[in-house]
C-alpha cells in the first residue's frame, strides 16, 4: 500500500469513529476511549509496513490459493476446544424443516400455515445446510506465518482461505477455477501484522449492523477462546471498536485484541497475514469426524451455511453471566421475571399496531394470571450493559425481526422467544437480504431455545405494516400456559 493512501485510510477510521459517537456523555466519553485506542491500533498496523513484503506476501497466497484444488497443500491440524451436544429438534408434522431449519409458526389462520410450510419445505427447503441436530464443535489450528483474506457478507467475495508456503485450507466455501479468475483477488490489501494472531473467519458482518452480528457473529464464537488467549501474548483480530467494546464488558484485556480496519462498502475484503515467525490460529465450527456442509462459491444463499450461529445460544448465558458477574449486577433472586417486549422505536418499517400488540400481551399475562411483568423497551436508546440487565430478566422476549433481537443471545437458558417476522409481500422492497419470514431463528441458531414461534406483520394495500394480534396473543398464551 502507498503511504498516502495509508495515511488515507487513516483519516477515514477516524471519520468512521467520530461519527460513531453519540450526544449521550457517557457513551461519548467511552467512543472517544475507543477511538483513540482506533486510531492507536491502526497506526500500530501501519508502522514498519514496506510495501515490497506486502506485495510479496499477496503473490505467495494467489499462488496457493490458485495451487489449492491440484494441491500439494498440506491441511491445518484442528484441536477441539469445546463439544456442543445436538439440539434435540421437534419436527413438524406438515414440514420436517419446521423446528429444525425454520422456526414454529403460530397462526389461527390454516391458509398462513400451509402457505408457510409449503416454503419451509418446498422453495426454501434446502436454503440452509446448517441442522441444529448436529453435535459441533470449536475448533482451532496453527498457522504460521499464514494469510487468511477476510470479507464482509455483502462483498462478492464468498470464499475464505487461509494458507502459508506449504500448508492451508478454505474455512468457507471453496473457491474454483471460475472464482480465481474474478477480479476482486486482484485488489485485495494486504496487512501484515507483528504478532501473533487469532482470527474468527465468522466476524465481518455487513458494514452498517454492528451491534446485531457482534453479538450473532463474534461474541459467542470469541467467548471459546477468550480463556486461552486470556493471559497469553496472542491478540484477538476484530474489525471495530464495536466487538472490542462487548469484550471490554467482560473485562478482557485491551491488550489482547488487535483491531484491523472495518470492512466497509468501499473497502469490502482484505487479506491479512501474521509476519514470518509469527503463528496465527484460526477458528472453525466442526463436525467431528464428518465435515460440515458448505454451498459451492457464489451460491445466492449467503447465509445457508453459518454454522458458527448454531452455537450461539448455547454458549449465550455462560456469557451473559459472565458480564453480570464483571460489571457487579445486583439481582434480586425472587424478584419477577418479565416479559421485554423489543419496540422499533424508528422511522424506518414502523408496525402500525405495536402499541396494540403491547395491550395485547397484557391481556394474556392478566388471563392466565402470571407474575410476570410487562417491559417494553427501545433497545436501540440504552446503553449495551442496561440491555443485559433487562434481557437478563426476561422469561419472554417478543419482539420484531431487527437488531435488538440479537439481544436473545444473551437471556437465559429457560428463556421463550417469540420474532414478529413479515410475509414475502411485507418485505417486498427492503435494501439486502430478506428472504420471507426472515428471522433470527435463522437455520437453526434459535432452535437450543425451549420455546420460539414467529407470528407474522402483514402489508396492507398502502403497504403499512400490521401484527396478526390475535396470533400474537395466541402465541403468548401457549407459552404462559406451558409454565
Ligand atoms: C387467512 O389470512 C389471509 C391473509 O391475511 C386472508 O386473506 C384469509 O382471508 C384468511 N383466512 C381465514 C379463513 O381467515
Ligand atoms: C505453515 O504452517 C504450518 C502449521 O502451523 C507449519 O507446520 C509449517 O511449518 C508452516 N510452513 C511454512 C512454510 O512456514
Ligand atoms: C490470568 O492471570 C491472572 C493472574 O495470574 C489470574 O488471576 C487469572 O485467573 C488468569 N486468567 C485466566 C483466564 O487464565
Amino acid at each position: 500500500m502507498h503511504k498516502t493512501s495509508a495515511l488515507g485510510r487513516v483519516l477515514e477510521l477516524l471519520v468512521v469513529a467520530a461519527l460513531a459517537a453519540t450526544a449521550d456523555d457517557a457513551e461519548a466519553e467511552s467512543a472517544r476511549c475507543a477511538e483513540v485506542a482506533f486510531i492507536q491500533s491502526a497506526r500500530s498496523l501501519f508502522h514498519n509496513l514496506e510495501l515490497a513484503e506486502q506485495k510479496a506476501r499477496f503473490q505467495s497466497f494467489m499462488t496457493m490459493l490458485s495451487t489449492a484444488s491440484t494441491s500439494s497443500l498440506k491441511e491445518l491440524k484442528w484441536q477441539v476446544l469445546r463439544t456442543f451436544p445436538a439440539v434435540e429438534v421437534q419436527a413438524n408434522p406438515a414440514c420436517s424443516n419446521i423446528g429444525g431449519r425454520f422456526p414454529t409458526l403460530v397462526s389461527r389462520n390454516q391458509s398462513l400455515l400451509d402457505a408457510y410450510a409449503t416454503y419451509a419445505c418446498g422453495d426454501a427447503a434446502d436454503y440452509f445446510v446448517t441442522d441444529p441436530a448436529r453435535s459441533l464443535s470449536a475448533e482451532l489450528a496453527p498457522l504460521e506465518g499464514g494469510c487468511i483474506n477476510l470479507h464482509n457478507r455483502w462483498s462478492t467475495i464468498r470464499a475464505t482461505f487461509a494458507s502459508n508456503e506449504s500448508h492451508g485450507e478454505y474455512l468457507h466455501r471453496d473457491c474454483p477455477e471460475s472464482c480465481l479468475q474474478e477480479e476482486f483477488w486482484h485488489q485485495l490489501p494486504t496487512q501484515v501484522v507483528d504478532h501473533d494472531l487469532l482470527v474468527l473467519p465468522s466476524i465481518p458482518g455487513p458494514p452498517g449492523m454492528g451491534y446485531q452480528h457482534s453479538l450473532i457473529d463474534f461474541l459467542p464464537q470469541a467467548w471459546t477462546v477468550l480463556d486461552l488467549l486470556w493471559n497469553s501474548s496472542t491478540k484477538l483480530v476484530v474489525h471495530s471498536s464495536l466487538p472490542s467494546h462487548l469484550l471490554a464488558s467482560l473485562g478482557f484485556p485491551t491488550e489482547r485484541i488487535l483491531e484491523v480496519p472495518p470492512l466497509t462498502d468501499e473497502q469490502p475484503a482484505m487479506l491479512l497475514c501474521a509476519k514470518k515467525g509469527r503463528t496465527m490460529h484460526l477458528w472453525r465450527a466442526g463436525g467431528g469426524s464428518r465435515a460440515l456442509p458448505s454451498h459451492p462459491y457464489q451460491d445466492s444463499r449467503v447465509d445457508g451455511d453459518l454454522w458458527h450461529r448454531l452455537i450461539d445460544i448455547q454458549v449465550g448465558p455462560e456469557i451473559s453471566d459472565a458480564i453480570a458477574q464483571y460489571n457487579g449486577f445486583v439481582e434480586e433472586p425472587f424478584a419477577p421475571r418479565l416479559v421485554v417486549f423489543l419496540q422499533r422505536c424508528t422511522d424506518r418499517r414502523t408496525l402500525e399496531n405495536e402499541q396494540a400488540a403491547l395491550e395485547a400481551i397484557s391481556r394474556a399475562l392478566v388471563k392466565s394470571n402470571r407474575p410476570e411483568e410487562l417491559l417494553s423497551m427501545c433497545a436501540g436508546r440504552e446503553d449495551f450493559l442496561e440491555q443485559v440487565q433487562k434481557v437478563r430478566r426476561a422469561r419472554l422476549i417478543v419482539g420484531a425481526h431487527g437488531g435488538a433481537m440479537a439481544n436473545m443471545v444473551l437471556a437465559r437458558p429457560d428463556t421463550g422467544v417469540i420474532e414478529l417476522v413479515g410475509d414475502a409481500a411485507a418485505q417486498k422492497g427492503l435494501e439486502g437480504l430478506w428472504p420471507p419470514y426472515k428471522s433470527n431463528f435463522y437455520g437453526g441458531l434459535g432452535a437450543a431455545f425451549p420455546f420460539y414461534r414467529v407470528v407474522l406483520y402483514e402489508a396492507d394495500p398502502h403497504g403499512k405494516l400490521w401484527i396478526r394480534l390475535d396470533d400474537l396473543q395466541t402465541a403468548v398464551t401457549e407459552f404462559l400456559d406451558r409454565l
